[in-house]
C-alpha cells in the first residue's frame, strides 16, 4: 500500500548506535568522542548539531582544519541534512545551511592560527570540532569565549550553549586533547574542573566546567561493518602504531611521534630482544633501556666535579624553558633540574618579564646545593640576543650574572644530535637521562610529533619549548651516533634499471 505523505515524513532517516546515543545523551560542556577510525564519530556529530535547528535564533558551527577535509563533512550533511529537513538550504557560498525557522549551521576551517581571527565577534550556540587532534589548544579554547547564547526578541525559547568534538588519536593536537580528556578519568566519567575568575570588586567567583571522553570503537558502527566488511581488514593491514591508534584507539602509540625511542620506564621488548633478563626495578637501578632516573647525588663523590651546564628557551606567552645539565667524565649528559614557565593549561606561559626569569634562575643558582659556588656554562636560543626591540634579553639576563653563548639553531642537525643522545648501545646504555622530576620535558617529549610541512622537522605549533632547550644543549656538546641507522633497501616503483634492461643492452651489460 502507498504511504500518505505524512507516514513517508516518519521514516527514520538516521538513529544512534549504542555508543553514538551515549555521546548524544552527555550533558557535560564538552564531550569528545575519540578513539577508533569509522566509530561513526562524524556523524554523531553532524547530528549533534541539529539537536536545536527549530530555535529560529539557533547558530552552530562544525570545524575542520582545512577546507578540503571539511568537504568530506558537508558532502555528509548534504545527505542526512536535506533527508532530515527537505525545506532546508545549503548555501556553497556562505557554506552554510539555513533551516525552515530561521536557524543556520555554518562549517569552518583554520587552517591556520591567524583564522580564529576570522570568528571573531560571533557568537554560536554549538560548536563541534571534527578531528579534534588537528587543531591546537589555542584554536579549540579561542572557541570558548565565542560560545554564547543569544536571545531573539520575538522568541521566548532559550538555546544550551556546548561544545562537543570528535576525534582519531594522532595529529599535532594529540597531547593537549589527551591530557584533557583522555589522562584524568576512565572513558564515560565526567571530569569537573573548578574556575575562579574575579568580578570587577576582585571578589573571587568559582565556576565548575564539565567535560567527558566517550571511547569510540569501530565495532561500534554496525552500519558501517555491515556495509563494508572488508574495513577491518584495511585497518589490520597498517603499520603497527598507526594501527593500534586507528584499530584499538590505543591514544600511547601513534604514527608521526618525533621521539619514539624516549623512554620514560625500562623498555623490557628491547631488553629481552638483547637477552636481558632483569626486571623493570633492576634494569631501572642500572639504568639500562631507560632515560628516566632516579636523580644522582651531585654533592657526593666524582659527581661533585662533573661540569654543569643551563639551557634556555625563552618564552612569555609561551612558556619558558630553563634546564640545567650534568656532564659525566663518559660524556653523558643528565638533565638534573628545569624551571617551566607554564600555567596549569598546556604550552600557556606565566607571562614572567625576562627580568622575573632571570632573577628566579639566579636565585636557584645560588641556592641550589648542586649548582651553589659552580661555574655554570650557558647555551641559549640565539634570538635573545635581538636587540631591535632594546636591551636584548641576554643583557637582561647578565645584569642577573646569568650568562649565556648562543645555541646552535640549526634545527634537522639538532634533533639528530637529540636522537643520538636517545640511542641505547648493546648492554642498553644511553647517552643521556633524565632526572626524575623533571616534569615538563618527561610530560612533553613523548608529545612532539613530525612537522607535515617540513616532514625531518619538529611541528613547531606545539609545547616544544623543553624540546628547544634540550636541543641547544646537544648542539653545545656534539656526538656521533652509535651506529648509522639501518639501511632500508631501496626500492624504486619503477626502477631505473628495470627500465633501461633491454633497451640499452650495452650499459646493462657493463654492470
Ligand atoms: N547511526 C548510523 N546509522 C547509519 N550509518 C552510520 C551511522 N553512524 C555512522 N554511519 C556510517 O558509517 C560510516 C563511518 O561513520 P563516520 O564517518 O561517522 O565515522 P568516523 O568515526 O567519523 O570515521 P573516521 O575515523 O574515518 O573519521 C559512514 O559512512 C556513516 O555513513
Ligand atoms: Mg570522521
Amino acid at each position: 500500500m502507498k504511504k500518505t505523505p505524512d507516514e513517508e515524513d516518519q521514516r527514520v532517516i538516521w538513529s544512534p548506535q549504542p555508543k553514538q546515543a551515549e555521546f548524544m545523551r552527555r550533558t557535560e560542556y564538552e564531550a569528545l568522542y575519540g578513539g577508533a577510525a569509522g566509530g561513526g564519530k562524524s556523524d554523531a556529530l553532524l547530528i549533534e548539531a541539529l539537536r536545536q535547528v527549530d530555535i529560529p535564533h539557533y547558530r552552530a558551527i562544525l570545524f575542520r582544519k582545512t577546507y578540503e577535509q571539511l568537504s568530506e563533512l558537508i558532502d555528509r550533511s548534504q545527505t542526512l541534512y536535506s533527508l532530515a529537513f527537505p525545506k532546508a538550504k545549503y548555501n556553497d557560498g556562505k557554506h552554510m545551511w539555513r533551516f525552515p525557522s530561521g536557524a543556520k549551521i555554518f562549517f569552518g576551517n583554520m587552517q591556520y592560527a591567524k583564522d580564529r581571527t576570522n570568528y571573531q565577534g560571533k557568537r554560536y550556540d554549538f560548536i563541534g570540532f571534527d578531528e579534534l587532534t588537528h587543531f591546537t589548544w589555542e584554536e579549540y579554547s579561542y572557541m570558548f569565549s565565542r560560545n554564547r547564547p543569544s536571545r531573539h526578541p520575538r522568541s521566548s525559547k532559550k538555546t544550551i550553549c556546548y561544545m562537543r568534538g570528535a576525534t582519531n588519536p594522532g595529529g599535532v593536537g594529540h597531547g593537549w586533547v589527551k591530557e584533557r580528556f583522555i589522562a584524568p578519568a576512565e572513558p564515560g566519567t565526567t571530569i569537573s574542573e573548578e574556575l575562579t575568575i574575579r568580578d570587577p570588586d576582585g571578589k573571587p567567583i568559582s565556576i565548575v566546567r564539565d567535560r567527558v571522553f566517550i571511547q569510540a570503537s569501530v565495532f561500534d558502527n554496525k552500519a558501517l561493518l555491515d556495509e563494508d566488511p572488508e574495513y577491518l581488514g584495511s585497518l589490520a593491514l597498517l603499520p603497527e602504531k598507526e594501527r593500534k591508534a586507528l584499530l584499538e584507539g590505543d591514544w600511547d602509540s601513534y604514527e608521526g611521534q618525533y621521539f619514539k625511542e624516549f623512554r620514560a620506564a625500562p623498555d623490557l621488548n628491547a631488553a629481552r630482544e638483547h637477552g636481558c633478563t632483569e626486571s623493570a626495578e633492576e634494569l631501572l637501578r642500572q639504568r639500562r633501556w631507560v632515560h628516566v632516573i632516579d636523580p644522582i647525588d651531585l654533592t657526593h663523590g666524582e659527581a661533585r666535579n662533573w661540569t654543569i651546564y643551563r639551557s634556555y628557551d625563552f618564552g612569555y606567552a609561551r612558556p619558558f624553558s630553563c634546564a640545567w645539565w650534568a656532564v659525566d667524565f663518559d660524556g653523558t649528559l643528565y638533565r638534573i633540574l628545569e624551571m617551566y614557565g607554564c600555567t596549569k593549561v598546556p604550552n600557556e606561559g606565566l607571562k614572567w618579564t625576562p627580568e622575573q626569569q632571570f632573577k628566579e634562575i639566579a636565585r636557584v643558582e645560588r641556592e641550589h646545593p648542586w649548582l651553589r659556588g659552580k661555574e655554570i656554562l650557558g647555551v641559549a636560543d640565539p634570538s635573545i640576543w635581538d636587540k631591535s626591540r632594546g636591551e636584548s634579553i641576554a643583557e637582561t639576563a647578565a645584569k642577573w650574572r646569568v650568562y649565556f653563548t648562543p645555541g646552535d639553531n640549526e634545527r634537522i642537525p639538532g634533533w639528530m644530535q637529540c636522537h643520538y643522545r636517545l640511542q641505547f648501545d648493546e648492554h642498553g646504555f644511553p647517552r643521556m637521562y633524565v632526572f626524575k622530576g623533571c616534569d615538563a620535558f618527561i610530560r612533553t617529549i613523548p608529545l612532539m610529533m613530525y612537522s607535515t610541512a617540513k616532514p625531518e622537522d619538529l611541528d613547531t605549533t606545539q609545547e616544544d619549548h623543553a624540546a628547544d632547550d634540550w636541543r641547544y644543549m646537544c648542539m653545545a656538546r656534539p656526538i656521533a651516533p652509535l651506529r648509522p641507522p639501518a639501511q632500508k633497501e631501496l626500492q624504486f616503483i619503477n626502477d631505473p634499471l628495470n627500465q633501461l634492461k633491454g633497451r640499452n643492452d650495452r650499459w646493462t651489460n657493463s654492470r
